[in-house]
């Protein structure tokens, strides 16, 4: 350790980041990678945060990066020793690299904090970002469910994935560090 403050951050999603969220949950972008693609309404998105962030296995979070929010992550099945299905998005328009802070900062807190003993994801198979960045973050893929949603009468297969919590801490990703520098050379 160098002593030196890690820019990343995560912390539980508060009554004013709603409209935050929102917004970002609501954007194109996001919205179609959804297994539910609708747009939500103000009062429905402020009931479930208020049945969700106090239920006691459920984590509403928020990652920033150097104190700028980046990106939304939740888990359910939230206990020492659970196994957690998760779920995030990242804000619009964030620089690319940010998926990777973003899961690699929740792993950290899901695996550190929180305690889990495995960590779940499904994607569509059309979500080819998801996919990498499942794969990128260490994931397994466990399965593969065969035109198994269906979005505007389209049947979409859907990838599940596992990550155990002895596979992360021998990923070495743990205690997330700058990816930024490398993924905006990317991005010129
Ligand atoms: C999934 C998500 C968090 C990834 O964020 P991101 O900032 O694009 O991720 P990164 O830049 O760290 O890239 C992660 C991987 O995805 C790849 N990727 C990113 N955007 C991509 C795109 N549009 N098409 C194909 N691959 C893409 C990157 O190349 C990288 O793969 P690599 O490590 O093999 O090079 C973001 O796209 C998002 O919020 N999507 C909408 C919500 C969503 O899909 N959530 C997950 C539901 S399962």
């Amino acid at each position: 350790m160098t002593g030196e403050r890690n820019p990343a951050s995560i912390r539980r999603m508060r009554a004013d980041d709603l409209d935050m969220v929102l917004a970002w949950r609501n954007a194109p972008s996001v919205r179609s990678m959804m297994f539910n693609p609708d747009i939500i309404e103000r009062t429905q998105h402020q009931s479930w945060f208020e049945q969700t962030s106090l239920a006691v296995r459920r984590a509403l979070l928020i990652v920033a990066w150097e104190d700028e929010p980046l990106g939304f992550v939740q888990f359910d099945g939230v206990e020492p020793g659970g196994v957690s299905d998760w779920g995030f998005y990242a804000r619009p328009g964030a620089p690319r690299g940010s998926g990777r802070i973003l899961g690699r900062t929740a792993l950290d807190h899901g695996f550190g904090a929180l305690q889990l003993h495995k960590i779940c994801g499904r994607a569509i198979a059309f979500n080819t970002a998801s996919i990498r960045l499942h794969a990128r973050l260490g994931f397994q893929q466990e399965g593969l469910l065969r035109e198994q949603h269906r979005i505007d009468g389209v049947h979409h297969s859907v990838l599940c994935f596992g990550l155990l919590r002895h596979e992360w801490q021998a990923t070495g990703n743990e205690h997330p560090q700058n990816p930024f520098p490398q993924s905006e050379e990317r991005a010129k």
